[in-house]
């Protein structure tokens, strides 16, 4: 089977999140079910695609609304990632350095209309279409609606949706940019008057997934408005988790870290490590560090995090350290903390610094409102770290608290009170220095990998084999 992951990132060409780690990521572990995947995605100015070479596969221009762009479909040359990489290059539009812009609507549908205007041409069609996310989401519509596009009609689609709170909604005024189709079904697009990408995608896809089974739960109580419509398509949704790539989140060979390590040296391997951090962030390291690694948005519960820090540091003789980057008010309010001597903090992003903070930490702390899955409390484990967490959606799916013969620390709901609360626990915990390491050894052995989920969702692509 042949399938095309459509994506607005994938690590490690571009990165803001999870997503690309996802998808970065599954393909490997589909094709060891026999599966072959590919990647498509923009092809934005990063590091990743400066460096390399790219072919030409493919070059046309196309109408959006009422002017036309050039592009270029490019292949990635000698393919390191383990699958093929094609990236679509429209230079006026998405050759930019940052992946999210202020005028997505136009970049995301340029690339949605250019990327099926190559599969179109291909004279081998996929099998089938995975799209993740809003940025992808037109594209379950357009290859059932739109008349150009006819000969893509049987071709199954899946849409993973990463995170609802996006759906990439705009006004009907733009319809125009849509390639024509029967104007009785414009009610597949719409959702309280927008055009919602999203809710098109999970009306529209043969099939909907979400990355963890909790959060499809959650999604039909809270979904950012899309509640009734995700109830409504209940049958065809399923919750499959998402696990991590188990050679890039190694601590035995993580070429990121100061000290490797493995389950019989996590204490000596996890202390070096922290003593790097505490040395770069001038902190004590007999102090247990407590670290966090994020988006700084309301989903993590970053908004609050400068009260449950300055509570926990007067309660606790602990450390705290932030890797993140996000709102500005919060970036801000965090800054000022740094007078305190046992906080520090990096605002930006570091894939490197991630990779230590997983490692050096003794505590992850995740007390997100929101999370579809998390990958972070999975690092964590993976490295011998306890997560601290909010017990929603994909963390509520793989922490156990201590309390239930568990190995995280986990609180239920989102406050000052509820976090400190959690951290204070987390303390003690620290301090039974025994349970605290035997647990540390444990979790490492924990099998977070895809092997698992990738298997679940080549199930589901045999399932819709036409
Ligand atoms: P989300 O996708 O909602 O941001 P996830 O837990 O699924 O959350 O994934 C976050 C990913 O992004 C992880 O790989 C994490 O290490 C990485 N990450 C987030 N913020 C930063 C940052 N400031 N520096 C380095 N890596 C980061
Ligand atoms: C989203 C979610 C996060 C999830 C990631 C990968 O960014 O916020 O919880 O782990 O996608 O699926």
């Amino acid at each position: 089977m042949n399938i095309l992951h459509i994506s607005a990132e994938c690590y490690p060409v571009a990165k803001v999140g999870g997503l690309a780690d996802v998808v970065g990521a599954l393909p490997n572990y589909q094709k060891k079910t026999g599966i072959n995947s590919k990647v498509i995605m923009p092809f934005y100015n990063t590091p990743f695609s400066e460096k390399k070479s790219f072919d030409e596969i493919y070059k046309s221009n196309l109408k959006l609304g009422d002017s036309y762009f050039n592009f270029r479909v490019l292949k990635l040359k000698n393919s390191t990632l383990g699958f093929d990489l094609i990236c679509i290059d429209i230079p006026e539009l998405l050759y930019k350095k940052q992946i999210y812009t202020e005028a997505d609507t136009e970049r995301f549908l340029a690339f949605q209309i250019a990327l099926l205007d190559w599969v179109l041409s291909s004279e081998k069609k996929p099998d089938l279409l995975h799209v993740h996310d809003h940025h992808t989401g037109l594209i379950p519509f357009m290859t059932s609606q739109c008349f150009k596009y006819n000969e893509l009609k049987n071709i199954p689609s899946v849409l993973t949706i990463h995170n609802a709170q996006y759906q990439g909604w705009f006004s009907h005024e733009k319809i125009s940019l849509l390639p024509s189709f029967e104007l009785k079904n414009i009610g597949l697009l719409d959702w309280n008057g927008n055009i919602n990408p999203l809710a098109a995608a999970i009306k529209c896809a043969w099939r909907v997934t979400t990355v963890s089974p909790s959060y499809m739960e959650e999604l039909q109580k809270e979904a950012n408005g899309l509640e009734a419509l995700l109830t409504h398509e209940n049958k065809k949704c399923k919750g499959i988790l998402n696990g991590i790539d188990w050679n890039v989140w190694n601590p035995e060979t993580d070429g990121k870290l100061i000290k490797n390590y493995k389950k019989a040296t996590v204490i000596s391997g996890k202390k070096e490590n922290k003593k790097w951090l505490c040395t770069k962030f001038n902190l004590d390291v007999k102090k247990p560090l407590f670290c966090f690694v994020g988006r700084l948005v309301g989903e993590k519960g970053a908004d609050l995090f400068p009260e449950i820090f300055e509570k926990s540091l007067q309660e606790n003789n602990i450390s705290i350290l932030l890797l993140g980057t996000g709102q500005s008010e919060t970036e801000q309010a965090l800054k000022k903390l740094n007078h305190n001597k046992n906080y520090n903090s990096f605002i930006g992003y570091d894939e490197t610094l991630a990779h230590i903070f997983y490692a050096g930490a003794d505590f992850l702390i995740m007390p997100s409102r929101v999370e579809p899955c998390g990958l972070n409390q999975l690092y964590a484990l993976r490295y011998g770290t306890v997560p601290v967490v909010n017990s929603i959606g994909g963390l509520k799916d793989t922490v156990v608290d201590i309390c239930n013969e568990g190995y995280g620390i986990c609180h239920e709901g989102v406050s000052v009170e509820k976090v400190t609360t959690a951290i204070a626990r987390a303390n003690e915990f620290y301090s039974e220095k025994k349970e605290f390491q035997k647990n540390s050894k444990k979790i490492m052995t924990f099998d977070y990998s895809w092997d698992n989920s990738a298997k679940e969702y080549v199930n589901l692509y045999q399932s819709l084999k036409q």
